[in-house]
């Protein structure tokens, strides 16, 4: 079976962490880039903790640096779930910066594409701020984009507005520019994090997987996420998931806009499964995750990690 070429934009993070590892190892994906983009914690900081996930895990994807900071609204930080270098509970090794490619993220995905035979998956575990240049700066791409597969937005209650979920509420302005290129789009929402969540027991296991489980395992006992409800919640992997086990989920097409003018609901994902503006699906919504399946995936996954 032939790799599928992927491209990934991350804000590392631990549960980005947790989703790049899954993806470098996966055997089915074929990474060629990394794009490193401001989110949990700012630019500098996602940047060298990519590079030191890469050093730690003896892989080499090229990395590009990408935005560092969102298109419009002003700077937004995690660092109080992440911790403040973003992947706090491991002492890293030094980065490896000879993966670092000294050119704009937009251009670095533009030559990946345009030298693909296949067309090319892009996963987006941040904010949209780079694909949003990227779609505005290579719009002949498009049609050479298999998918759009992110890890954002929510159905109902958000974690960081009533209504807006941190890597939409990050970058309004650049999530209204993806969701509505026209490119296919799978969207993992947060209420899948609050059904996929990773008990004790699973973590546990992780721990028992070689030197990635115990990284994983130190790191995600460190995430302070204040939403959680049964277990640690782990977002970014699901967005990995839907390429790797699209089975673990079910999905419902809906019209995804998001709110870049009100006042209070700004950063807003409005997901319409129903019609009410009557515009056509621009997204397929996952809207339940199997928890077992999940819990299995991960650890089979992680095991995965030479
Ligand atoms: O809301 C969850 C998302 O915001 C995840 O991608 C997490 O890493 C943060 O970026
Ligand atoms: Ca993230």
């Amino acid at each position: 079976m032939t790799k599928k070429p992927v491209i990934i934009s991350t804000d590392p993070g631990i549960d980005d962490v947790v989703a790049i590892t899954i993806a470098l190892f996966s055997g089915e994906l074929d990474v060629k880039l990394i794009a490193a983009t401001w989110g949990n914690v700012p630019l500098d900081k996602t940047l060298n903790n990519t590079l030191k996930l890469e050093t730690f895990l003896k892989t080499n994807v090229p990395v590009v640096s990408g935005a560092s900071r969102p298109l419009l609204r002003n700077l937004i930080d995690a660092s109080d779930v992440h911790g403040k270098s973003g992947m706090d509970g491991y002492d890293f090794p030094e980065p490896d910066t000879s993966l670092l490619q000294s050119k704009l993220a937009a251009e670095a995905i533009h030559e990946v594409v345009a030298n693909s035979q296949e067309k090319v998956t892009l996963v987006q575990i941040g904010p949209a701020t780079d694909y949003a240049l990227y779609f505005r700066q290579y719009p002949e791409d498009l049609s050479r984009i298999e998918q759009l597969v992110i890890m954002g937005g929510a159905i109902g209650r958000g974690n960081w507005g009533p209504y807006s979920e941190y890597n939409v509420a990050g970058d309004p302005e650049a999530a209204q520019i993806v969701f509505s290129s026209n490119v296919k789009i799978l969207l993992a929402p947060l209420e899948l994090g609050h059904q996929a969540f990773v008990t004790q027991t699973t973590m546990e296991k992780v721990k028992k997987l070689g030197r990635a489980g115990d990284m994983l395992y130190h790191l995600l006992s460190k995430l302070n996420d204040k939403t959680e409800t049964n277990g640690r919640e782990i977002y970014d992997a699901l967005a990995v998931g839907m390429l790797l086990k699209p089975q673990m989920y079910e999905f419902k097409p809906a019209y995804v806009v998001v709110d870049t003018k009100s006042p209070n609901a700004y950063g807003a994902s409005v997901i319409d499964f129903d019609k009410f503006f009557n515009k056509p699906a621009n997204a397929q919504v996952g809207v339940q995750v199997d928890q077992v399946a999940f819990a299995e995936w991960l650890i089979d996954a992680i095991r995965k990690v030479k």
